[in-house]
């Protein structure tokens, strides 16, 4: 099966010229070549961006040069940097999080887990999304991320009728209560050294967004509904709603909509949380990994 035409990746085609793209998996996904994040041009960046919402979620190898400035500086040719609800950013950086899972630590639930897209319980989640990566395990610790708006292409026209005017409930009242997990007391939030600092009843509260959502500048339609955060359909029941949620949030993960990367030290993944979902794996007790995190500010979805 092909879900894309083969010109889909050709980057002739595309307009890609002043970089080169390998795609990871046939769903979504590209490795970039032939940029150095450093020092990108702005004909690069134009088309980077452009491959960015052609294949959803794209990383760059070898970036060594590479700072927490560069990141910054990266970021905000996307746009503004976006709050993130979870922390408060690291010393001198307060748009930056530092991702750290220590060697000797060990937890239930790692930042990232579960199928997920940034914050949709916010009124303006990110939208787009950046890892920079430090130390990565020798084996362990892959990210995989989720094309949805090829798993809202693939839904029958009567399904996509069903569900056009539907609002999903964003919250975070099942992810807080994984985090919250085992711990002695309701504030003690950390996951892992991750010390986490937000106000927990606006994340619980949420917000109804479309249940299918079109990107602003490619104008597609996506799935935006998630195994995390989608708790409810604006109208409906809970019995009502959770058995059409579980079926479009498993859907919207279908093996083969997939990419899954590998991580080395220094690589750049830059993914669009409109029209993707991502999770984190925990897998790689006894080692360390640390990433560098830095978010664009989104528009409310429409
Ligand atoms: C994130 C995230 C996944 C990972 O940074 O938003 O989900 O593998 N990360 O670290
Ligand atoms: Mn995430």
């Amino acid at each position: 099966m092909q879900f894309y035409p083969p010109e889909y990746y050709d980057d002739a085609r595309n307009g890609f010229t002043a970089i080169k793209t390998v795609p990871l998996a046939s769903a979504m996904g590209a490795e970039i070549l032939n940029v150095d994040v450093a020092n990108i041009t702005d004909e690069q960046f134009t088309q980077v961006e452009k491959a960015l919402y052609h294949y959803k979620m794209i990383f760059f190898r070898n970036q060594q040069n590479m700072t927490i400035d560069d990141q910054e500086a990266l970021t905000l040719r996307f746009g503004d940097f976006g709050t993130d609800a979870y922390t408060d950013g690291i010393e001198g950086h307060p748009n930056v999080q530092r991702l750290i899972k220590e060697a000797s630590t060990v937890v239930d639930w790692i930042f990232g887990d579960g199928w997920h897209t940034d914050s949709p319980f916010m009124e303006q989640p990110p939208a787009v999304s950046m890892l920079q990566s430090l130390d990565i395990p020798p084996y362990g610790g892959d990210t995989w991320w989720s094309n949805t708006e090829l798993a809202y292409n693939l839904l029958s026209e009567k399904m996509k009728d069903v569900i056009a005017d539907l609002r999903v409930h964003m919250s975070a009242a099942w992810v807080l209560s994984n985090v919250n997990k085992g711990k002695p007391k309701l504030n003690d939030l950390s996951v892992g050294e991750i010390e986490l600092t937000m106000n927990q009843k606006k994340m619980v509260e949420g917000w109804f967004h479309p249940l299918v959502r079109t990107h602003p500048v490619t104008g597609n339609k996506s799935l935006f509904c998630d195994t995390s955060y989608s708790m409810g359909i604006e109208g409906m029941t809970q019995d009502e709603s959770r058995p059409l949620l579980d079926f479009l949030g498993e859907w919207a993960t279908r093996e083969d909509f997939n990419c899954r990367l590998r991580w080395e030290p220094h690589m750049l993944v830059i993914w669009d949380n409109r029209q993707c979902l991502h999770k984190a794996f925990n897998d790689y007790d006894g080692y360390r990994r640390e990433m560098i995190r830095t978010i664009v500010n989104g528009e409310t979805p429409v």
